[in-house]
């Protein structure tokens, strides 16, 4: 059977650890689906990690439809997450269902889409309408050039309270899971404790509900430069699937993310 927002949010009321991975073909869903990820994410950071671009800006409709379409062909068991890609949200409420309408044609149970006021309307015309919605905020990789570049969110005191306004608002939203990326780890402490909605952390400590990375990250395939909360999950695995699960095995006994992976 497969596994359904509710049961996501039954997992972290039972204070069970989320396990996510990035996925972006059949092979490696199944794959990660048997070494037990319970969610696959089809990130916009395919524009990186495969296509070699150096930021996820060019990322279309077309791209990610294409890759959700090979996930959902490969997975039976995970639930499937989509990143919608740059301007595919930003123009209006409208534009943002209609092309959140194809990714769910496509096999994706939730979409995801980056902000937090500035998205908020969006996503309440979306969730009213029965669209999965998964918030992101901290560093926001589709405003890499606003941000000046890679950079942690949330360090100041201003900064921290305006992260939990965000995430309160995008609850109210009606948001079903919130990506946290690179934040202080007792930032993303206080926004999972102020929200009901599941937390699921990069680069944001162990505190949150669940945890997701890039697989060409973990794998450590993926040439350019890796970020502070980056482990290379290949060190001691025999195959790529014990790689896996010592991912998966660290999430749920909350031994990854360390010290060394948090801010
Ligand atoms: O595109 C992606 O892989 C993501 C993760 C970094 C959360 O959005």
């Amino acid at each position: 059977m497969r596994t359904t927002l509710t049961t996501l949010h039954k997992m972290s009321q039972e204070s069970n650890k989320i396990a996510m991975l990035t996925c972006y073909d059949a092979s490696f869903a199944s794959l990660l689906e048997s070494a037990g990820v319970d969610g696959l994410l089809i990130g916009d950071s395919l524009g990186m990690v495969l296509q070699g671009q150096d930021s996820t800006l060019s990322v279309t409709m077309n791209d990610m439809i294409y890759h959700t379409r090979c996930v959902a062909r490969g997975s039976k068991k995970a639930f499937i997450v989509t990143d919608m890609p740059f301007a595919s949200y930003q123009v209006s409420s409208g534009q943002a269902f209609e092309n959140a309408a194809l990714l769910l044609a496509a096999g994706a149970q939730m979409v995801k889409l980056e902000g937090g006021e500035v998205v908020a309307d969006t996503v309440s015309f979306m969730t009213k309408r029965g669209i999965a919605v998964c918030g992101h905020i901290g560093f926001t990789p589709q405003s890499v050039h606003q941000f000046g570049g890679y950079s942690v969110q949330g360090k100041t005191e201003a900064q921290s309270k305006h992260l939990l306004e965000q995430a309160k608002m995008l609850e109210q939203a009606g948001i079903g899971l919130l990506v946290l990326e690179a934040i202080p780890a007792t930032v993303a402490d206080k926004i999972t404790a102020a929200i009901k909605v599941p937390t699921i952390g990069i680069g944001a400590g162990s505190g949150c509900s669940g945890q997701v990375l890039v697989l060409h990250d973990m794998l450590d395939i993926y040439p350019g430069k890796k970020a502070r909360f980056v482990k290379n999950f290949t060190h001691g695995a025999a195959s790529v699937e014990a790689a896996v699960k010592a991912y998966v095995n660290e999430v749920k006994a909350r031994t990854f993310p360390g010290t060394e992976h948090s801010f």
